[in-house]
């Protein structure tokens, strides 16, 4: 919590991973293919019927420097996100947010 104020999930949460990228392979792109990497870890949860919540870390700097410390990652590492996993205490139901004035055919 002192790390993350929207955090307060992973006290319960039995599992939280850290998504990472090496800049050294790929110093532009990281960001999106940990983002990618994040989106299918959420899927994934949700097919094992797991609960799970997008933590966001980078672009905030104290954030990223905080994980970096706690976890001792090495200079080539940057944390993109942490994803809480657990067992959902609650079934919330499906919220539809199709919004068709948002989408823009052809041409914006
Ligand atoms: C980039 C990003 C960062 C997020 N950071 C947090 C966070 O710090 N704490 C949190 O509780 N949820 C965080 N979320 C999750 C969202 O608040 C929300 O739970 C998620 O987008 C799914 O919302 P929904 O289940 O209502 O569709 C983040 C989501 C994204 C995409």
């Amino acid at each position: 919590m002192d790390v993350h104020p929207y955090s307060k999930m992973l006290a319960q949460a039995p599992l939280a991973i850290v998504v990472c990228g090496e800049i050294t392979i790929s110093d532009r792109y990281w960001q999106q293919d940990c983002a990618a990497a994040t989106q299918n870890i959420l899927l994934t949860a949700r097919a094992l019927e797991l609960g799970s919540v997008w933590l966001g870390v980078y672009p905030k700097e104290a954030r990223t420097k905080a994980i970096t410390k706690i976890f001792n990652l090495p200079k080539n590492i940057r944390p993109l996100c942490v994803i809480a996993v657990g067992h959902p205490a609650q079934e919330k139901g499906r919220v539809e947010r199709y919004e068709t004035s948002k989408v823009h055919r052809n041409q914006w």
